[in-house]
């Protein structure tokens, strides 16, 4: 089994947790979650797609080992990270009597991790939590740090809450059963956080160059991916600094996602967005010559997107961009690469952010 071992440090929640890697986990379950909890309830979250093939396996596996598990599923989607779904899931909880001692599974995407993990961060001010990803984008990034919350009014996770899990199992033959473009799009974060480190995982991405390959590395990808991103979250749990880091590509990424209202995917638009901030950036100098291409290159080889006509409207991108809610003070940092593993944070002021970008240079 690989494992890799957080610690958040005292100043940040201090906690210290595993995220356990192995094909076929998922039958043990119960003895992994038997090792850190005494017997409770346990309130086993996921959604519709994910509970039919999924749920039944995991609650056998908690029972097994003497847990008492309620199984809940809510309708599969963005739109049920949503205040009204955690109010309905909170009030299940409630009628079946969990208390503070009691816990929650999250068994899915970054959908269920964030909608069930904001559940944990707030049902009685809060109950334990383990996630168990099951798509790549949640065994890669969103399973591991900490970060859960709602979408309201339209803008994505504006209500949360930071809750780090007691344990984070993965299972990479749970992508076998994902579609096609579900698993494309999580590989975008991985690029993403290959061209921030270099090294062993920028290597491995460089022989990625099908579908089936991401499946056949799928184990040793999340391994990299989320040491990575262990690294940056023990130095900054809640965001302060170096976490900004993984926000690479995401400020025109979120802009772009938000212009196609739904067309786009999250990795989708941040694989869009990638390459156009490093462009900018390439042909300001401060990126080097070619750096855009090497990138472009590992999104093409899997099939990304990586332009988009929603580029195309430089008024509406910087509408978006200003009001993303990563600005602070006044200033939007912006990720870029001096090098592939030698990241760099721009901080452009908001009121020279459209000269700055010079987006009409970037859809010629
Ligand atoms: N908390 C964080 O740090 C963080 C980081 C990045 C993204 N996110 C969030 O993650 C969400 C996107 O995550 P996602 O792409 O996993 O979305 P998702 O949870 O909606 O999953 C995508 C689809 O795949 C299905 N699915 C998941 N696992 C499956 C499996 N093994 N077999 C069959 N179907 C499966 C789901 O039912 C869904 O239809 C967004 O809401 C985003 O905001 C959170």
């Amino acid at each position: 089994m690989r494992q890799i071992n957080v610690k958040i440090p005292a100043n940040q929640a201090g906690k210290e947790y595993n995220v356990d890697i192995q094909k076929g986990i998922l039958d043990h379950v119960g003895e992994l979650i038997g090792n850190i909890w005494n017997k409770r309830k346990i309130a086993l979250i996921s959604d519709d797609n994910v509970a039919p093939i999924y749920q039944g396996r995991v609650a056998d596996s908690l029972e097994k080992v003497g847990f008492e598990v309620k199984e809940y599923q809510f309708p599969a989607g963005e739109e049920s990270k949503s205040l009204d779904m955690l109010g309905k899931l909170i009030s299940q909880m409630a009628a079946d009597h969990f208390t503070r001692d009691d816990a929650i599974v999250a068994l899915g995407g970054g959908v269920t991790g964030d909608l069930a993990g904001f559940v944990a961060a707030t049902y009685m001010r809060g109950i334990s939590l383990v996630q168990i990803p099951t798509s790549l984008l949640a065994q890669v990034d969103s399973s591991v740090g900490g970060k859960t919350a709602v979408d309201h009014n339209d803008t994505k996770n504006i209500i949360g809450a930071f809750l780090q899990p007691d344990l984070v199992i993965i299972d990479p033959e749970t992508l076998r059963t994902l579609h096609k473009r579900d698993l494309v799009e999580g590989y975008g974060e991985i690029v993403k956080t290959a061209g921030l480190t270099d090294g062993p995982l920028w290597d491995l991405v460089n022989k990625i160059n099908s579908v089936d390959d991401i499946l056949e590395n799928a184990e040793e990808l999340s391994e990299l991916s989320i040491q990575y991103k262990t690294t940056v979250v023990e130095q900054d749990a809640q965001e302060g600094g170096i976490r900004q880091l993984l926000n690479f590509g995401h400020t025109m990424g979120h802009a772009v996602e938000a212009l196609s209202e739904g067309d786009l995917r999250h990795g989708e638009a941040v694989s869009i967005g990638l390459v156009a901030i490093c462009r900018i950036f390439e042909s300001k100098g401060l990126s080097p010559k070619g750096l855009t291409q090497e990138i472009k290159d590992r999104f093409d080889a899997v099939g990304l997107p990586t332009t988009s006509r929603f580029l195309d409207d430089p008024a509406a991108i910087l509408d978006k961009i200003k009001n993303d809610k990563k600005n602070h003070n006044g200033h939007l940092n912006l990720v870029y690469l001096k090098a592939i593993g030698g990241p760099a944070i721009k901080s452009v002021p908001s009121d020279e952010i459209a000269d700055f970008l010079n987006l009409t240079d970037l859809v010629k």
